[in-house]
């Protein structure tokens, strides 16, 4: 089964509060969801594999290690681009695709309305990244598109998981590690919404509400 990831970080406890808090304007929001993301990417990225590289100090030669992968970011359309920056921070080389999904607010079914990905991204290590995983159908499909299209190594990276989105996608994708800043362990409500959540990440991010 695939690792589940839920940080105990100070820093991220108290940026969650900020962002749960319903008085959390846009910019602030929007800010915060980066920050976070920051973080969860250095826990995301511990064990990515090395390599030895020697780098010429202005004293002698150092004997150094460098990330021995190539990585690309897709965030999941639209909420999750507002965790790429936060990424970028980290890792400005980075190659982005995006994936753009939305949830039926009837059936609560993702919706695919574009997929663009770097052409060789079967041989990245993919971060996906969605502030939300509820009922876990967006990042299921997304993942789906991602192994269609040959990817292997594949990391999910949200700010707010729920039981059921976990348990989806632990059970259809048990290679692919979930990295959360915080766990919801309780039901969605009526409207597929995380309890007691944060609201519409999309909304909070983009001020659409
Ligand atoms: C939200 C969120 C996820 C999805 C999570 O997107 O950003 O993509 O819902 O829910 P799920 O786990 O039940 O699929 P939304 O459909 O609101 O679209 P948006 O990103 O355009 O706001
Ligand atoms: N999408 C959101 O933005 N928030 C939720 O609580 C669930 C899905």
């Amino acid at each position: 089964m695939s690792k589940l990831f839920v940080s105990e970080h100070p820093l991220i406890h108290t940026k969650m509060a900020m962002l749960r808090d319903e008085q959390t304007g846009t910019k602030e929001f929007r800010e915060i969801i980066g920050e976070v993301a920051s973080l969860l990417l250095y826990e995301a990225t511990r064990d990515l594999p090395l390599k030895e590289v020697q780098v010429k100090t202005p004293i002698a030669t150092a004997t150094c290690k460098t990330i021995d992968t190539k990585l690309a970011m897709v965030p999941i359309l639209r909420a999750g681009l507002g965790m790429t920056d936060g990424l970028l921070n980290l890792l400005p080389a980075a190659k982005i695709g995006h994936i753009g999904l939305y949830r039926d607010e009837t059936t609560l079914e993702p919706v695919e309305y574009y997929c663009k990905l770097p052409l060789d991204i079967e041989e990245r290590t993919v971060f996906l990244t969605d502030p939300m995983l509820a009922t876990g159908g967006s990042a299921d499909a997304a993942i789906g598109f991602l192994k269609a299209r040959g990817v292997k190594n594949i990391i999910f990276l949200c700010i707010l998981a729920a039981t059921e989105g976990v348990e989806r996608l632990q059970k259809n994708h048990p290679d692919v590690d979930i990295y959360a800043a915080a766990y919801d362990d309780g039901s969605l409500n009526e409207h597929g919404y995380i309890v007691p959540g944060l609201g519409d990440a999309g909304d909070r991010i983009f001020g659409t509400k």
